[in-house]
């Protein structure tokens, strides 16, 4: 397991770079927290390390936001909430498998509500809030 802390909002870059550092070939990444544990924020940091330029907002109205980067090639990255997600069947009809075995990165939120069908090498990234506001991004990764 690897730990990455980011400090606070100011310096949420740095801890954006060490997490790219970590991405080798994986490409799912399921991010797991409380509400306002600042995932949104810190996919967000991620994204923009990676050369994505777009405003990056959580995809409320949309299950999926899909982000161009400038590098990586043209591969997009997609980035998933699927909190508001009612049935799993919505995420089949949404055609899930064509984005998790693209081999685009995928961030996702609340993978909880799709656990079952969550790539096996999945990485597993918590983030939990401190009391003083600092954040622990914990990254698991099996196999
Ligand atoms: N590292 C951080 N340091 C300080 N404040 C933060 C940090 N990350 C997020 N926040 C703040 O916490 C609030 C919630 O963050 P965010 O929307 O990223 O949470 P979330 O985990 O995506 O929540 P949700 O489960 O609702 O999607 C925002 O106001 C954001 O500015
Ligand atoms: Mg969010």
């Amino acid at each position: 397991m690897k730990e990455i802390v980011i400090e606070n909002i100011e310096t949420i870059r740095d801890a954006a770079r060490e997490f790219v550092s970590q991405i080798g070939d994986r490409r799912v990444f399921a991010f797991y927290g409380k509400m306002g544990a600042g995932k949104t924020t810190f996919i967000k940091a991620v994204c923009e390390e990676l050369g994505v330029e777009d405003v990056i907002t959580s995809p409320t109205f949309a299950i999926v936001n899909e982000y161009e980067t400038g590098r990586l090639g043209e591969v997009p990255i997609y980035h998933f909430d699927f909190y508001r997600i009612k049935r799993i069947e919505e995420v089949y009809d949404m055609g899930y498998e064509e984005y998790f075995y693209s081999g685009s990165l995928c961030f996702i939120e609340w993978p909880e509500l799709i656990e079952d069908i969550l790539p096996e090498d999945a990485v597993r990234v918590s983030i939990t809030e401190q009391d003083d506001g600092r954040r622990i991004v914990a990254l698991t990764a099996e196999p």
